[in-house]
Parts: C-alpha cells; structure tokens; sequence
C-alpha cells in the first residue's frame, strides 16, 4: 500500500516514479531507520498509542527486518519501494498486517528522514576517525623509519632549506589532527535528534523526545521542529570537513607523485599501489595516487552540490532534499577507501635517503644558515641577506658549493666571516640550528614523533 494513495485517482507515472524513488540508495540507512523505529514504537507505547503487546509484535517484527537486511544479500534488490521508509513499512506488513501501519503515528517521513541520516552518519564518522588514525598511525612509522633522513624543503617548488624527513611527514599529521577535530565538531552537530518534530509542526502526539533522544544516543533534540526537519547544514558541514581531508591527502599524493619521478628519486612506490602502460614497457604509474588527488575534486563537488541544493530553499522540508544522500555516501565511500589507499602507499614506499640527502646539499639551501652566521657576528640581518646573495651569485659563477669558497674568498665579502663559518655551513647545523620549538632540528623532531605516538597511544 502506498504511503499516500488516499488522495489520488490517477496511477503515477512509471518514470516519474522511477525518478522520485531513493529505494536504491536510501536502502543504506535501513539499519538506521530501523532503529529509530524501534524507539519511536516505544515512544508511542509510551503515550498510549500502542499497547504492550503491540509493541512487541512491532519490535519483533523490526528486528526480523533488520537481520534479514544483515544477513540476505539480496533480500533488498529489485523491490521497487520508494524509499527506505516505504520498504521497512511494507515488510513489518507483510509480516504482523495491519498492526504495522500503526507505526507512523506522530511521525513523518520529514523527522523520520533526517533522524535516520544523523544515525547512520554519526556513526560513519566515528569509522573515518578511525581511518584518519591509521593513515596517522602509517605517517609515524614512516617517519619513525627514516629519523636520520633529510630531504630538501620547498617554496615555490624551489630548493629552500634542507629539513628532516620525519619532519616533513608529521606536517600532514598535524593537518589530520585538525582533521579530526573538525570531524569530532560536525559530530556534534549531527548527533541531535530531529524525530518527534513530525512533517514540521511537531508531532501531534506528545512524544517524549528526551527519552528517545537518549534511548538513541543522541546528545539531545533538535529544538524547533521547522529546523529539524529542513536544514542539511550538518550534511554540508561533514562533507566540507571531509573536503579539508581531501585536501591535504591530494597535497601529500602530489607531493608523493613528484618524489617519485626520476626527476627527484627521494622514493619508490611499491608495486602494489602502482600501475603499468599498455604501450610503454618501461613504465610504472603512481595511479593510487593520482586517483586521491583526483578523488579531492570529486569530493569537493558534492560540497558544492549540497551548498546549491539548499541554496533558496523555502522552510520547511523540500524533495530537493532528497539529493543530499547520494552526495553524503559517495563522500564517505570515496574519503574511506582514499585514506585507505593513501595508507598502503605509505607503509610499502621505499626511501632513497642518499638521494634526498644529496639534492638537499646542492642549490645554496644553507644561504640562510651563512645569513644567520653574519647575524651572529653583529651584522643587520637585511645587510646579511644582501652580503650573502652576493656570495651566493659568485659561487654561481665558480659553480661551487657555499662550502667550498676558500677562507680568502669568504674574507673578500666581509671580515665577519672566519673559519668556524664551515661549520654553520655543514648541513647537520643547518638543521640543528632549528631548535625552536615546532623545528626541523633532530631533537625537537625526536619530540615531535613521541609526542604523536602517545597521542595516538591514547586515542
Ligand atoms: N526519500 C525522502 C528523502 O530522502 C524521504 C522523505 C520524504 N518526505 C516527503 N515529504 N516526501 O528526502
């Protein structure tokens, strides 16, 4: 029976009615619905509505529903229900009749819609936080491994200054944890419950939402019923949260896609993240990650999907809505499988911590560490970084290294520069001399990568 035949005499049209049903992806939150619907049984029991032993023969039924939806492939293909609402109705039916129309009572598909999509979302967060974890958990043994290693550090794809490699990696962990916290924030936004406010008005029976909001382990209610029912904004906040995750895993797949080139050579991916060409034998194709720096953009535009969907939408509910979804499991299909991925990548990579140390020792990316020096030595910092880009274009000219100017060569710049400045030049100072707190130097490195061992210890 349809959920609202009463009011038509003509038949719907079959592709209208092919087009308006969300059975085929909305089927995702049965477990969801299911459980909301068993609370809201008990809700109604609770004022009345039900009597015990309606209850239970509805309680029963929902559970029977629920274990077959677990345990049958297929029990949901090729049904042709409207949604998923439709679907678990017509089943509690067919299995206990006319008592499973009770059900509906003080509820509508409005609340009983956006109940279900918090229920299912809280809880796919809490499984994205876990995924988040151990791509942080693969950048720390990845870091762990190649403590000692340094790579040249970047701006403007330019050789800048030489930084350790661990260092570089717990830049991305710094960003994930940021990552969380924006996820835990959404969480909270999300987990608060929106049944009991009926099609918008409120139920016309007087639930007790507190009650149901705590038997569903939501933080509490949504407070005004027209809101409850019509706004998505926690389906947009969670997919831009998610769209900052994509961002900074496309920033490490790209980063990763360079220094794999032979153009830089710091690493190798492992064959079993990697693809061959159909024509060029020689090739091996770093797809996984390009895939994650591609996947970003298709994450980005469900975001802007959903801003457009909602954009100028009248209060209270709209079918427009309806397109949150499809939106919503793509964006935690594709974030999941991609943290998954960009794990792998990362526990298989292979460094070549001779090559990194090498091209951070060439291109004067210790000029900085001769400006320090001069500073050192009481010279202004702006005369200092003038003395040494001088420096710097003779031994262009020389084609030598900083280090390998003589001592006479160095004193014809300036009196300033004695014969401890080799030191300052070695690459282990220029690290050392990082110590600020946050730095590039080996201990604060050291720091660093307990200090994310412990947090991830604890989490
Ligand atoms: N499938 C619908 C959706 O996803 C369920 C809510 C339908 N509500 C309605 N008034 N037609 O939004």
């Amino acid at each position: 029976m349809k959920l609202w035949g009463g009011r038509f005499s003509g038949e719907t049209d079959e592709e209208f009615a092919r087009f308006n049903s969300s059975f085929a992806f909305d089927r995702r939150l049965i477990q969801a619905d299911i459980q909301a619907s068993r609370a809201h049984a008990e809700a109604l029991a609770a004022v009345g509505v039900l009597k015990p032993h309606e209850l239970e023969r509805i309680d029963e039924a929902l559970i029977a529903i629920s274990r077959r939806a677990r345990t049958e492939p297929d029990y949901m293909d090729g049904q042709s229900a409207e949604d998923v609402h439709s679907f678990v109705e017509a089943e509690m039916v067919a299995f206990i009749g006319d008592l499973g129309y009770k059900l509906h009572t003080g509820r509508s598909r409005n609340d009983q819609v956006a109940t279900d999509l918090r229920i299912f979302l809280r809880d796919e967060i809490d499984s994205l936080l876990k995924a988040v974890k151990i791509l942080q958990l693969s950048l720390v043994s990845l870091a762990d491994a190649n403590q000692s290693c340094v790579i040249p550090g970047y701006t403007h794809m330019q050789r800048a200054q030489p930084i350790l490699f661990p260092h570089y990696l717990l830049a991305y962990y710094e960003m994930l944890r940021r990552d969380c916290g924006r996820l835990i924030d959404a969480r909270g936004r999300v987990n608060r419950l929106p049944l009991g406010s009926g099609a918008l008005a409120g139920s016309g029976f007087a639930l007790d939402r507190a009650m149901l909001a705590e038997r569903l382990g939501f933080d509490g209610v949504c407070e005004n019923s027209v809101d409850a029912v019509s706004d998505r904004d926690f389906v947009i906040e969670f997919i831009g949260a998610a769209s900052i995750v994509m961002v900074h895993l496309s920033r490490l797949a790209e980063d990763f896609i360079m220094y794999s080139t032979a153009e830089f050579a710091f690493i190798e991916l492992s064959d079993a993240v990697s693809t061959g060409s159909s024509l060029m034998p020689q090739k091996k194709n770093p797809d996984s990650l390009e895939l994650i720096r591609g996947k970003a953009g298709r994450v980005f535009g469900h975001h802007a999907a959903m801003l457009a969907v909602m954009k100028g939408l009248p209060l209270a509910y709209n079918k427009d809505m309806q397109e949150d979804k499809e939106a919503l499991f793509d964006t935690i299909d594709t974030v999941t499988i991609s943290l998954r991925v960009l794990a792998t990548v990362l526990g298989n990579v292979k460094v070549n911590a001779a090559r990194a140390r090498e091209a951070a020792a060439v291109g004067y990316l210790n000029a900085t560490d001769l400006a320090d020096y001069l500073v050192r030595r009481g010279l202004e910092f702006r005369h200092a970084h003038d003395l040494v880009g001088r420096v710097v274009t003779y031994a262009i000219g020389k084609e030598k290294k900083l280090e390998e100017l003589s001592p006479d060569e160095y004193r014809s710049f300036s009196e300033l520069i004695s014969e401890d400045v080799y030191d300052s030049l070695a690459l282990e100072s220029s690290l050392s001399a990082k110590s600020a707190d946050g730095g590039t130097s080996p201990d604060r490195v050291r720091e660093a990568l307990i200090r994310a061992k412990l947090e991830l210890a604890m989490a």
